[in-house]
Order: C-alpha cells, then sequence, then structure tokens
C-alpha cells in the first residue's frame, strides 16, 4: 500500500475515497493528524497531511520521526511525498512538477534518525541516493501516462525555514548545485530509508527562489497561492495514477 504525505496546499486527497482516519501513538510523539485510509481507483491508499489537516505546523516543528514511525506502523510500504519549492534554475518556472534525485540538507536541530538513545548501537545507513530508484521512475511513468511533463533530474536543498531565504542564500546554494528548495524534504527522506520504507517525492514549483526572476525584490505570497491552486490539480493526477497502477498499492497487498 502507497502512504502519501501532503504538503502546503495538499491539505486533503480529493480522490482518496475514504474509509477511516486512525489516531496513531508512536514512541517518538504525536504525528502531524490521523491517518487517512481510503482507496484510489480502488486501490488502497493513506493519506497524511504534513502541515496537520488546518495547515497549522511549521517545517521546523513537523515531528517527522512520529510521521514516518505512524505511516510504517499503518503498513506503508512505499511512501510519495508531495511538497512545493521554490526555483533556483530560470528554467524551472513556477507550476512546473518535479521528480527530485538528489538532496543537500541545510537544516539544523530536528530530529533527524530513530537510531539513538541510550541503547541504542551506533548505526550509519547508506545515503548515496537519497529517493527510491524504482518509485521515482514510477512517478515519472504516471506523470506520462496523465500527460504531465515533470522534470527527472534536480537537485533538492532542504532549508530550515519558516522564513524564506535571503538571495545571497539562494546563490549559495545554487553554487552548491541545487536546481529547487523547500524545506521539508528532511529529514523526512532519511528517516523513510531508516525504516526501509521506498520514499520518493513530487514538488510542485510555486515560486522563483528569492532573487530570481520575478522574485528579484520579493516573494509574493499571493502568486503563490493561485500557483498551488492551479498546479496541483496535476500534482493530483500522478498520484492518482501512480496508485492505482502502483503493484504495491493493489488491492491484494
Ligand atoms: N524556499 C523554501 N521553501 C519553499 C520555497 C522557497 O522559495 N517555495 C516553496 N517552498
Amino acid at each position: 500500500m502507497l502512504a502519501i504525505i501532503g504538503g502546503s496546499g495538499l491539505t486533503q486527497l480529493a480522490n482518496l475515497d475514504v474509509s477511516h482516519r486512525e489516531v496513531v501513538r508512536t514512541p517518538y510523539g504525536e504525528p502531524s493528524g490521523p491517518i487517512t485510509f481510503g482507496q484510489i481507483c480502488g486501490s488502497p491508499a493513506v493519506f497524511l497531511a504534513r502541515h496537520g489537516y488546518g495547515h497549522t505546523i511549521p517545517p521546523h516543528e513537523v515531528n517527522y520521526r512520529a510521521n514516518l514511525w505512524a505511516l510504517s506502523k499503518c503498513g506503508a510500504l512505499g511512501i510519495v511525498s508531495v511538497a512545493s519549492v521554490g526555483s533556483i534554475r530560470a528554467d524551472l518556472k513556477p507550476g512546473d512538477v518535479v521528480v527530485p534525485h538528489q538532496i543537500i540538507d541545510y537544516t539544523w536541530g530536528r530530529k533527524a534518525t530513530f537510531h539513538e538513545g541510550p541503547d541504542c548501537k551506533v548505526t550509519h545507513i547508506d545515503f548515496t541516493d537519497p529517493y527510491d530508484k524504482i518509485l521515482r521512475q514510477k512517478l515519472l511513468d504516471a506523470a506520462g501516462v496523465v500527460g504531465i511533463a515533470v522534470t527527472a533530474s534536480s537537485v533538492y536543498a532542504a532549508t530550515q525555514g519558516p522564513r524564506l531565504e535571503t538571495a545571497a542564500e539562494i546563490d549559495r546554494l545554487e553554487r552548491d548545485g541545487a536546481d529547487v528548495v523547500g524545506m521539508t524534504g528532511m529529514p523526512e527522506a532519511v528517516l523513510a530509508r531508516e525504516l526501509d520504507i521506498p520514499y520518493a517525492a513530487i514538488n510542485l514549483v510555486v515560486n522563483y527562489a528569492a532573487g530570481r526572476a520575478d522574485s528579484r525584490d520579493g516573494i509574493s505570497f499571493e502568486a503563490i497561492e493561485s500557483v498551488l491552486h492551479q498546479s496541483m490539480v496535476g500534482v493530483r493526477a500522478i498520484i492518482e495514477q501512480v496508485v492505482g497502477c502502483n503493484a504495491l498499492g493493489g488491492a491484494s497487498s
């Protein structure tokens, strides 16, 4: 069964035929909200709104460990993370959809591992490829089927937030090799890896990053809202396709 973590602009999945919601208790505290169970095109899926169903939890206060642990407990065999991003690259414009292949992590002070505590052995995990290749390919294939153009190769920079970046910080991220910037991709991706759950992301570009193009003199939140409103429909179509056609999403699994 696939799990979808929805970000800004995706606090519920309109195409999810909801069967029930479950409050999951975890050793790490409260997840962002109850887990929503349902079906998309007859295939089971679970959904969690990363920022809470009322969009009240900022990126640095999301309990990523509780969220990932809860989804694992609910039987998630794959996780598709949906998040909005700013574009650092001139050729990625608001409304574009990106399936990133790499991450640079600039976050700090977040609980970023399950492998800690007095009785826990020191554990390192391989994170060379932070996203699951097979699930990424399924997202790309699904986008192709529903006719949504996606950029299949991009480096995601995870910043701390909740403030947006300065123009100089964006210049630095570009020098580092980042293409898009968001605030929630880490530690979500690494926690999924620690739990051995395939994880991939769909990023919707909602603005040019600070200092770039029409964000040269500032970022317009009205414009972000409008892109979220108009372009999330494509992201929903990809999700519907990937859950419906995904072997992990099949009714028998
Ligand atoms: N920066 C960081 N996170 C974001 C942005 C941005 O410009 N846009 C959407 N999420």
